[in-house]
């Protein structure tokens, strides 16, 4: 399938803004809007809209109005910002995505791509090698609604044979956009201290495992399973995706590898608590046999491309 219209919400966010590039790289700025409530930088050519994906009058029109065929839904609210206000969590994740999926089964939209999380799962999940199919109940309002958006997405494709797609992230490391309120931010915060010589206080224990993954590998993995064959996909809304695993001091130890003089400290602070109710590893496997997921990047590729992007950056403006 050729995707001619493409409407992506949430689109200055953290993977919303890497996604964007490469969706317009591929298929051509013209082809492309993105909508969030905040405003952003985008590339030359994609069309911004102000869209709350409560309004849902708002969003028929925008679908409605420029024949939009697929979507990626990525307007949320995180882990650690959902405990802070579990209401409004419950309305942009549960209701946003209800809306996002109503929406787009009366407008006729062919696809519609929703990444989930590891956030789904919960304590009683065993901790290794986390299969699709396991015992998930989350505890925090951020996975409660995530599970709510996966089995809002199954029964959408289930009932109505709406072509819905997704998959779950791990915690995810980039160098672009600065992190929001995930609980697995450290592990992108510290290459900022450690690239200007500040210390770090880590919010996590150092010994709390958790499956990660490097940005262009995440938004690789999106973009194959939106293009693979529907007849290949065993699952709509959540496929396990994961790179490596790693706890706060051996992710430290690697940066030390090329910056030996990062100094930390550790101050766990409420968001231990949603750590630990998460797994270390999942189990890809189905990913890998259905739509060929494949991530590039290890652990030692992932710090050395961090800190070559970062210095870079942080030098053409001036912050180094
Ligand atoms: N970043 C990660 O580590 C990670 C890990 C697992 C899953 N995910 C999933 O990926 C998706 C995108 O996450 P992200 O990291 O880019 O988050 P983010 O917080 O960086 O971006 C979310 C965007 O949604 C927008 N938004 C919030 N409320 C909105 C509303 N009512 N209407 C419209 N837009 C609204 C925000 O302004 C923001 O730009 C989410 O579904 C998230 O659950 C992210």
């Amino acid at each position: 399938m050729v995707f001619k219209h493409i409407l992506v919400t949430g689109a200055c966010g953290q993977v919303g803004s890497e996604l964007i590039s490469e969706l317009s790289s591929r298929y051509g700025s013209e082809r492309i809007i993105a909508s969030d409530i905040k405003k952003c930088t985008l590339p030359e050519g994609v069309r911004f809209v102000s869209m709350n994906v409560l309004d849902r009058t708002a969003m028929d029109a925008v679908i409605r109005e420029n024949g939009i065929d697929t979507v990626f839904h990525l307007a949320a609210i995180l882990s650690a910002d959902g405990e802070k206000n579990p209401t409004l969590a419950f309305s942009v994740n549960m209701q946003g995505t209800f809306n996002v999926l109503e929406s787009s089964r009366i407008n006729s939209v062919e696809r519609v791509m929703i990444p989930s999380t590891i956030g789904v799962f919960g304590p009683e999940t065993p901790k290794e090698n986390v299969p699709v199919l396991t015992i998930i109940k989350p505890r925090t309002m951020y996975g409660i609604t995530k599970y709510g958006a996966e089995l809002l997405g199954n029964y959408y494709f289930e009932k109505y044979s709406l072509d819905v797609r997704g998959l779950r992230y791990p915690g995810l490391i980039s160098y672009k956009t600065p992190p929001t309120a995930g609980t697995t931010d450290y592990a992108v915060d510290v290459f900022y201290h450690a690239v200007t010589g500040k210390p770090y206080t880590c919010f996590l224990r150092k010994d709390t495992k958790l499956p990660m993954m490097y940005m262009p590998d995440a938004i690789g993995a999106f973009l194959k399973l939106s293009e693979a064959p529907r007849s290949r996909l065993r699952y709509s809304m959540d496929y396990n995706i994961s790179a490596f695993t790693f706890d706060p001091e051996g992710l430290f130890r690697v940066i030390m590898k090329y910056i030996p003089d990062l100094r930390v400290i550790y101050e766990p602070d409420f968001r231990q608590k949603i750590a630990d109710s998460w797994p270390a590893s999942l189990d890809s496997i189905d990913a890998e046999k259905d739509w060929e997921f494949k991530p590039e990047y290890d652990l030692d590729h992932t710090v050395r491309d961090m800190i070559s992007h970062l210095r870079e950056r942080l030098q053409k403006t001036g912050h180094l």
